[in-house]
């Protein structure tokens, strides 16, 4: 049996994440791969009802350590019921976000913050993708995108564009940290240029 691997794609919101990972799924199934298509926050029954208390309701209804705990809580449940188990069945999993939004929704909001993400994520999921794609756009292009589409999850949204600023530049520094995982896309582009082109390095990385 092939070895499962774990794709993540992580940016700013509307950056094209979801079209994306939809498009990856359907072009490595194509190829006749079992793939496994997923998102966060949800994935499973349990994290899909954290998912609602994460994303409706106003800005200020978690404060930022309530909302690590409960992404984390998301996630776990998440890995335990639907990445693990597709992984160890030789699957490919590809994840609509991760723990790397975490890292930087949540990392970002106070000084000090960051480091106790990233000590909860070694305690608690202790797993990292082996491939991320990270699609950079103009900060006001993902947001109109985002805000173009009809939906009651608007609490990360309403943060407002300076704040996708400073998480586009955190990804970008996630990039570097990382460089063996991640690769940064272009998402400024037309829908099938930014596919082609995540094909491409899929193609190189799955051999
Ligand atoms: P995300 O998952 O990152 O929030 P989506 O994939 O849901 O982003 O895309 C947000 C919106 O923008 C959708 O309506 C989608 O059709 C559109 N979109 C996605 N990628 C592009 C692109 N490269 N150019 C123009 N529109 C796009
Ligand atoms: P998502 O549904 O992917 O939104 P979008 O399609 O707009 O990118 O994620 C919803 C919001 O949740 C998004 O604004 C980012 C936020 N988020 C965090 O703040 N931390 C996390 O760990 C995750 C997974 C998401």
């Amino acid at each position: 049996m092939a070895a499962g691997r774990f794709i993540t794609f992580e940016g700013t919101d509307g950056s094209g994440k979801s079209t994306q990972a939809r498009l990856l799924s359907e072009h490595l199934r194509g190829e006749g791969r079992d793939v496994v298509l997923t998102r966060e926050p949800g994935g499973s029954p349990g994290a899909a009802e954290i998912r609602a208390l994460l994303l409706e309701g106003p800005p200020d209804r978690w404060s930022p350590e309530a909302e690590i705990l409960l992404f984390t809580a998301a996630r776990r449940d998440h890995l335990e019921k639907t990445i693990e188990p597709a992984i160890r069945a030789g699957k490919i999993v590809i994840c609509d976000r991760f723990a790397d939004s975490t890292r930087t929704y949540q990392g970002v909001r106070r000084e000090g913050l960051r480091a106790v993400v990233d000590s909860l994520h070694e305690r608690m999921i202790g797993r990292e993708p082996d491939l991320t794609f990270i699609i950079d756009t103009e900060p006001d292009t993902g947001l109109a995108r985002a805000l173009s589409r009809r939906t009651a999850e608007r609490r990360f949204e309403a943060f407002g564009q300076e704040m996708q600023a400073r998480i586009r530049a955190e990804f970008l520094a996630l990039a570097q940290e990382h460089p063996h995982r991640c690769v940064v896309i272009d998402g400024d582009r037309d829908i099938d240029a930014v596919a082609r082109d995540i094909a491409r390095v899929a193609g190189e990385r799955l051999t």
